[in-house]
C-alpha cells in the first residue's frame, strides 16, 4: 500500500468519525483516566448498550479509584450486575487497590505500568494510554482487526487468533509515531478510535454497511467481490453451558443479602415440587429479584454434577465464598 493511500485512509476514516461517531460518556473531553479505565474493563467482553447504564451508576458511586478500593469485594460484584464475566469485577477492584497503593490513586500513564495492573492486558493498556493520555499506542481490538483484514488483506474476517503478522500490520497502519513514545500524537489516537468505531458501526461482522463506508473504494475486500470468510467463526454458545449456570448462581448470590444454603444451590431441588413450597426454605418473596433469580436457576434444570462443578468454579475464582452459614459473595 502506498503512502498516499495510507494518508487517504487516515484522512477519510478520521473525518468519518468526527461526523458519525456515537457520543459516549467515556469519550467526553473531560472523562477522567479512571473513568476511561473502568469503561475499558467493562467493554472488554460486553457491548456498549449494556455497559453504559452500569458505567454511569458506577462512576456516580465510585468516581475515583480510591472510592472503589475502599469497598468490600461483595459490593463490587453486586454492582457489576449482569455485565457477565464477573472475574473482571474482582480484577477491577484489585486494580483500584494497586493504583491507590502504588500510584497515589492516579491511573499510571505508560503501557508498561498499565500492564502491571490486574486484569489489564495488551489491549486495555494500549486503549487507556491512547484514550486517557493521548499517548500514541497501537490499539487492536476485534473490530479493528476485522477492518484491517478487509481493508488491506481482502479477507472477510481476521484469523481466529491474533497473529504477529496482524500486529505488524496494525503498527504499519498507524499514522507516523513521534520519536519520543510519550510525545502526544492526536492523529494516531484519532486513528485508533476511528477504526474501532468504523468496525462497530459500518464494517460489522455480519451485514456490513459498505454503501455507507468512507473507504469503500479503497477496500481490498470490496475489490475482491466481498468473498465469504475462509472459516466458520465459533459462535459463543450460551444455553446449557457452565457460563450460563454460573451466571444464574451469581444472580442468586447478588440478590440475596446473606448466605444461601449449599443444598438449595447445588442439590435438593425437586423440580416436581411447586416453587411456592420451596419459597419458604429459600427465604425469598415472590416477585423479588432474589425469587426471580432462583426461578431462572431452577428453570435451567442443570444436573447435580454441573451445578457442583459450577459452584466449585465460582468459589475457586473468588466470586463466591462458603462458610458454615452457607454460600455468599466474597467478603
Ligand atoms: N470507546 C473507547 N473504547 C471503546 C471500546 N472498547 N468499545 C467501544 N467504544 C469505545
Amino acid at each position: 500500500m502506498t503512502n498516499r493511500k495510507f494518508a487517504l485512509l487516515h484522512h477519510r476514516i478520521t473525518q468519518w468519525y468526527a461526523a458519525s461517531a456515537r457520543e459516549l460518556p467515556w469519550r467526553a473531553p473531560d472523562a477522567s483516566p479512571w473513568s476511561i479505565l473502568v469503561s475499558e474493563f467493562m467493554l472488554q467482553q460486553t457491548p456498549v448498550v449494556r455497559v453504559q447504564p452500569v458505567w454511569e451508576q458506577w462512576m456516580q458511586r465510585w468516581p475515583e479509584a480510591a472510592d472503589l478500593a475502599a469497598e468490600p469485594a461483595s459490593e463490587v460484584v453486586r454492582a457489576w450486575g449482569r455485565l457477565g464475566y464477573p472475574r473482571r469485577a474482582l480484577r477491577l477492584h484489585a486494580t483500584a487497590q494497586h493504583i491507590v497503593e502504588l500510584h497515589g490513586g492516579q491511573v499510571p500513564r505508560t503501557e508498561k505500568e498499565l500492564l502491571a495492573l490486574p486484569g489489564v492486558g495488551t489491549y486495555t493498556a494500549a486503549a487507556v494510554a491512547s484514550f486517557a493520555f493521548g499517548i500514541p499506542a497501537t490499539v487492536v481490538d476485534t473490530n479493528i482487526r476485522r477492518v484491517h483484514a478487509r481493508l488491506v488483506k481482502g479477507c472477510a474476517l481476521p484469523e481466529p487468533s491474533y497473529t504477529a503478522k496482524e500486529a505488524a500490520l496494525a503498527e504499519r497502519l498507524m499514522p507516523a509515531h513521534p520519536a519520543d513514545p510519550e510525545e502526544l500524537h492526536p492523529l494516531a489516537n484519532a486513528w485508533n478510535i476511528s477504526v474501532m468505531e468504523l468496525g462497530a458501526l459500518i464494517c460489522t461482522a455480519r451485514n456490513p454497511r459498505c454503501g455507507d463506508c468512507p473507504v469503500q473504494d479503497l477496500c481490498a475486500w470490496v475489490a475482491a467481490g466481498r468473498p465469504a470468510p475462509h472459516y466458520v467463526p465459533k459462535g459463543q454458545a450460551w444455553a446449557g453451558t457452565d457460563r450460563q449456570v454460573r451466571g444464574s448462581m451469581m444472580a442468586v448470590l447478588r440478590h440475596t443479602p446473606g448466605p444461601v444454603g449449599r443444598t438449595a444451590l447445588v442439590g435438593g431441588i425437586d423440580l416436581l415440587r411447586p416453587l411456592s413450597d420451596m419459597q419458604l426454605e429459600l427465604g425469598s418473596e415472590t416477585g423479588s429479584e432474589a425469587h426471580e433469580a432462583w426461578v431462572v436457576l431452577y428453570a435451567l434444570a442443570a444436573d447435580a454434577e454441573q451445578r457442583e462443578r459450577c459452584l466449585a468454579g465460582l468459589i475457586g475464582d473468588g466470586l463466591a465464598r462458603e462458610t458454615t452459614a452457607g454460600v455468599g459473595l466474597p467478603a
